[in-house]
């Protein structure tokens, strides 16, 4: 058997004899001329069966095919300008491993809850395959830059005693005889245990939120990557925050160029991703707010106090040609573990990355509370059990430090990278309100 050749190095292989192993993506026929464009998942090629110089079980086994039938094809590669790629394959020999039965997604259109229903198949269409693919490159860049910087990985559980980011949005499952637990909203209560071990931590992985909104940008099962750093003071948080989200734009640009095209991304809007990214305050957000809400369609004035909604974002992101930080918060609408600002408390040393294009809130993070004396009134204050937090404040008795952190959602910065409307596409199997099949 000739050599076992992959699509994406086909170029090794110009005018050899190679084996490809696969599926058949689409079909052409004319006349003595079959056209197969075959993948084999790190690309797409175009086959050539040519009646006159196969044998006849050849091109008798190519009209065969249908659409996502699995194969395994020998051939000749040949360096052709007009083929996309660059290279064709002049079949010799077909071996069908399974006669695809008749393929539900076809070249025409279907609408989304059909392909929805059909996800499983759906991701290997080109530009689901694209944008999946993407997804994987920012997810390794995403640990990468990290780890090259002394980060240690330090995995958070799932199943948790009580809640991180707000009691309303809890799912809860019986823990044998020890009561409820809860699937974790976020990692950080305990990436910050691991970054008092290690002093520069993060944690990544799925996190879940009994969201039940309908949005394009709310999944109920979602991916985020929370690093959390000692001595990190609110400015230190931020300027990791720009250098790390640009250092993932520009290595889509450079590796996943491909996927990019197939997905149609206005490549100049990433080229800009570069440090430092604008700020604005909140308290400027609630003036702007105010002037201009009128310019988007669903935009309320906001009350002092108010977090932002979905058309606060897009009305401030909407104004930059960058990702924009939000900082300074008010206290009480924000999450009870963030530090007070030293001379104003009743805002918070935090912000939120907002991405531009109106894709709004990619980031939220802050500096945390120190001290465990403020940390055990604030448990309280926001109504939580202080009992269920004895371990998270035990971190402010043996050793406390300065530290901040922030959470990334994965499958937002997916969305915005590769200038995707909704969400639900960037995970292989979405969750949410309706929908957990498949
Ligand atoms: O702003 P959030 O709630 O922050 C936290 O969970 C902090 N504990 C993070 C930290 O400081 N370590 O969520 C962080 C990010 C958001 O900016 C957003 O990108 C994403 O998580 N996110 C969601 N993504 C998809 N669907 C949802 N329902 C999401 N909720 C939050
Ligand atoms: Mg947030």
């Amino acid at each position: 058997m000739a050599q076992i050749a992959s699509i994406a190095q086909i170029g090794d292989y110009a005018e050899q004899a190679i084996t490809l192993r696969g599926w058949l993506y689409h079909k052409r026929e004319k006349g003595k001329l079959i056209f197969l464009i075959l993948r084999d998942g790190s690309g797409y090629i175009q086959g050539v069966v040519f009646e006159p110089e196969v044998a006849p079980e050849t091109f008798e086994a190519a009209k065969a095919l249908s659409q996502e039938s699995s194969l395994i094809v020998r051939g000749t590669v040949r360096a052709d300008e007009r083929a996309p790629g660059g290279y064709e394959l002049s079949v010799q020999d077909i071996q069908p491993v399974q006669i695809a039965e008749e393929y539900p997604i076809t070249p025409k259109e279907h609408g989304i809850g059909f392909l929805m229903e059909q996800r499983h198949l759906w991701v290997r269409s080109s530009k689901q395959h694209a944008l999946l693919r993407l997804r994987a490159e920012i997810e390794a860049a995403c640990q990468e830059y990290l780890n090259e910087r002394g980060f240690v990985r330090f995995d958070t559980p799932i199943l948790t005693p009580c809640a991180a980011e707000g009691t309303s949005n809890l799912f809860s499952t019986q823990y044998f005889d020890l009561g409820p637990a809860y699937l974790a909203q976020t990692g950080q209560l305990y990436v910050e245990a691991g970054m008092m071990a290690y002093g520069k931590v993060y944690c990544f992985g799925p996190t879940f939120r009994a969201e039940k909104s309908k949005t394009r940008r709310h999944l109920t099962e979602f991916w985020m990557i929370e690093p959390e750093m000692a001595f990190y003071d609110h400015e230190d948080n931020l300027k990791l925050q720009e250098e790390y989200l640009s250092y993932i734009v520009q290595r889509c640009l450079e590796r996943r160029a491909e996927d990019l095209e197939v997905l149609e991304r206005d490549l100049d809007v990433l080229r800009r991703v570069q440090p430092p990214f604008p700020r604005i305050t909140y308290d400027e957000v609630v003036e702007l707010v105010a002037r201009h809400y009128h310019e988007v369609e669903g935009c309320t004035p906001l009350d002092w106090g108010d977090d932002l909604g979905a058309p606060h974002e897009a009305l401030v992101s909407q104004r930059y040609d960058k990702p924009v930080f939000v900082t300074h918060y008010p206290t009480q609408a924000k999450a009870f573990y963030m530090e007070p600002h030293p001379e104003r408390p009743e805002v918070s040393l935090c912000a939120d990355l907002l991405a531009p294009e109106g894709y709004g809130e990619i980031i939220g993070g802050s500096q945390r509370i120190h001290d465990a004396e403020l940390l055990a009134q604030r448990i309280v204050e926001w109504g939580l059990r202080l009992e269920d937090y004895g371990w998270y404040v035990d971190l402010r008795r043996y050793g406390s430090v300065p530290h901040s952190g922030f959470g990334m959602g994965i499958e937002r910065v997916v969305a915005w990278i590769a200038g995707i409307h909704h969400i639900r596409e960037t995970i292989p199997f979405p969750r949410m309100l309706y929908r957990i099949y498949p």
